[in-house]
């Protein structure tokens, strides 16, 4: 493999930047759309038909803005795939859409039963590295996840006064989950999908009690108005006004067995409270659990949990208690170059890299807290504001966290941050004006995911490469693809990192890239496919047998209007955009990224 300093065996012929509304793959691939949003899941669902929607055909019919994708084999041929249905775009669902408050209910309640997640077995096509939604048989654990299905609260919050609602006097039973955008994997094979911006559900008609305001508002919830999608007019505990902690029951991390279809999804309150984006999981050297996960938010933080006990295997039982018992921290980063050698410009300092030191400082760990003034419940159901107190450090919106399965370094995408002004940056969000983004490479003392430092270092900054202020991991800048607006992570067992991009700030279609983050070919980033008009690129997901990878297209043609400068996007079908996942294969049936 690279580590020993040589080459990647990454050889496909980059795709070049474009505006194109299809998905372009480079020369010897194929792709094809796998499930797409109105799909049947359940068996018996109805076939979708976009005239004549309804409520209760969605609840059974794939949802909508697909985005976390994990993949559990049944066998060589056959899978289980997860999707996370981030939210819905109405105007591009509904015609002639103008609206919340004018909406149906009835719209409004398809909107609600089009998020959550799903979870559908997929067929090998052939004996290629196609797969096509499985759409006869038992289907046995297929499920729809939506806003109305019951979940538990657990861990040391679960119970508490602040998660109280007139429907749940206990604080322990939730309905739904909201925006569930990137997630990740347990040791154990449960999905762990990452509540995010579930704030923009949520309002209030007539204000909140004074006491409640300071935490909504650094959540970003409003406490003067009720927002666009009025979710309200057909469930009454969206306005906070009426129930005003109803919100606090939503921002969690997620468990899910998918071996399960009968068992309640569970909201792990020691993973903390906020826009949580990756929950990607490794074992420390004496076999406790370890969750990294980020807060997608201009100079929100990076966090960890560290269960207590051991993982087991084969003890499904005890490891489904794990992440009810650790301890919640959260990063700070020290630069190890003098302040006024980081200038924005792009120049690194003296000694040759954006790198430095890092702690992790505990939060919680079981009932004791390590934050001032706030209990342990307090700490988890407002992490932020606990964080706030403990000098953690400001990043550019961290999103997807991935750990290197050949070196056991961590990866985390910092997506951008516009905001940052010169006089904020730092070594580890080293550019003012960040719209582009860059990803930061964490390895742990003793390289052990269980230990409370760790060193750091910014291997790229994204861009055009003729932007001075980009980098690339010091590669050559004339051979490597723009990439702007890092996302989600994954590796081949090669250890070579793959991010897919959301929002590119260059003018030009999201897409998914290789990049080799060890041996001389460090930093050659290389487009490998882009996405339709308007679209994200979500998952990516590389099959164990390195021969797919899967990519979720989310929102194609968010955005698009009537004028020819920026049309809406018809893909996939030629007619109204349906967010999809695709399945990428190589058409002699080598490995992704030959
Ligand atoms: Fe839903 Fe942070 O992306
Ligand atoms: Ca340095
Ligand atoms: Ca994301
Ligand atoms: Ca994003």
């Amino acid at each position: 493999w690279p580590g020993w300093g040589g080459g990647s065996r990454l050889r496909f012929t980059p795709v070049p930047p474009n505006k194109d509304d299809k998905v372009t793959v480079p020369p010897g691939y194929e792709s094809s759309v796998v499930v797409r949003w109105g799909d049947p899941v359940l068996p018996g669902a109805p076939a979708f038909d976009f005239e004549k929607q309804t409520a209760a055909a969605q609840a059974r019919q794939f949802g909508y803005n697909c985005d976390f994708v994990s993949f559990f084999p049944l066998g060589k041929d056959r899978a289980l795939l997860w999707v996370n249905h981030e939210y819905t775009n109405e105007e591009l669902m509904f015609r002639g859409y103008t609206g919340g408050a004018t909406a149906t209910e009835e719209q409004i309640k398809i909107a609600m039963a089009a998020h959550g997640g799903s979870l559908v077995e997929i067929v090998r096509a052939g004996r290629s590295g196609q797969w096509k939604l499985e759409t006869r048989g038992s289907r046995r654990f297929n499920r729809r996840i939506t806003t109305s299905t019951r979940m538990e609260l657990t861990g040391p919050a679960a119970g508490h006064p602040l998660l109280r609602t007139q429907a749940d006097p206990k604080g322990r039973t939730v309905l739904g989950m909201l925006n569930n955008c990137a997630g990740g994997v347990s040791p154990w094979d449960t999905i762990l999908t990452a509540e995010e911006n579930f704030n923009q559900y949520f309002g209030a008609s007539a204000g909140v009690p004074a006491e409640a305001q300071p935490a909504l508002a650094r959540y970003g919830i409003s406490t003067s108005a009720l927002p666009g999608r009025r979710w309200d007019r057909v469930e009454e505990r969206f306005d906070l006004t009426k129930h005003p902690n109803e919100a606090n029951r939503h921002g969690w991390i997620v468990e899910i067995d998918p071996y399960d279809p009968h068992a309640a999804p569970r909201k792990r309150t020691h993973l903390g409270r906020f826009k949580h984006e990756a929950a990607n999981s490794s074992l420390s050297k004496d076999g406790r659990a370890v969750i990294y996960m980020g807060d997608d938010e201009r100079f929100d933080y990076i966090y960890k949990f560290v269960s207590t006990e051991r993982y087991h295997r084969g003890s499904r039982r005890h490891n489904m208690t794990l992440l009810d018992h650790g301890t919640l921290y959260v990063a700070r980063l020290t630069g190890d170059s003098p302040p006024a050698e980081i200038d924005g410009s792009g120049e690194l300092p003296s000694d040759g890299a954006f790198d430095g030191s890092g702690v992790w400082i505990p939060l919680v760990r079981g009932d004791k807290s390590y934050v001032p003034g706030m209990t342990a419940a307090e700490v988890l159901i407002h992490t932020r504001l606990a964080a706030d107190k403990v000098g953690a450090t400001k990043m550019d919106r961290p999103e997807d966290m991935e750990r290197n399965p050949k070196t056991g370094a961590i990866y985390v995408a910092l997506t951008n941050n516009t905001a940052r002004t010169a006089a904020q940056v730092d070594e580890a969000n080293p550019r003012p004006g960040n719209k582009h983004g860059h990803v930061l490479e964490i390895v742990e003392d003793r390289n052990d995911v269980g230990a409370t430092k760790f060193r750091w270092s910014v291997p790229l900054v994204c861009g055009d490469p003729s932007d001075p202020t980009t980098y690339f991991a010091g590669f050559d800048k004339s051979k490597v693809s723009p990439i702007s607006c890092p996302d989600n992570l994954a590796f081949d067992s090669d250890g070579n990192l793959w991010i897919s991009t959301d929002g590119n700030a260059l003018g030009t279609n999201d897409g998914l890239f290789a990049m080799p983050v060890e041996g001389r070919e460090r930093g050659y980033v290389r487009q490998f496919l882009t996405v339709p008009l308007a679209a994200e690129t979500c998952g990516p997901l590389i099959t164990p047998d390195q021969r797919t990878v899967f990519v979720a297209v989310q929102h194609p043609g968010e955005g698009g209007t009537a004028s020819p400068e920026n049309p809406v996007s018809r893909w996939p079908d030629g007619d109204q955009p349906r967010p999809s996942v695709v399945s990428v294969w190589h058409r002699h049936g080598k490995e992704i990224g030959s």
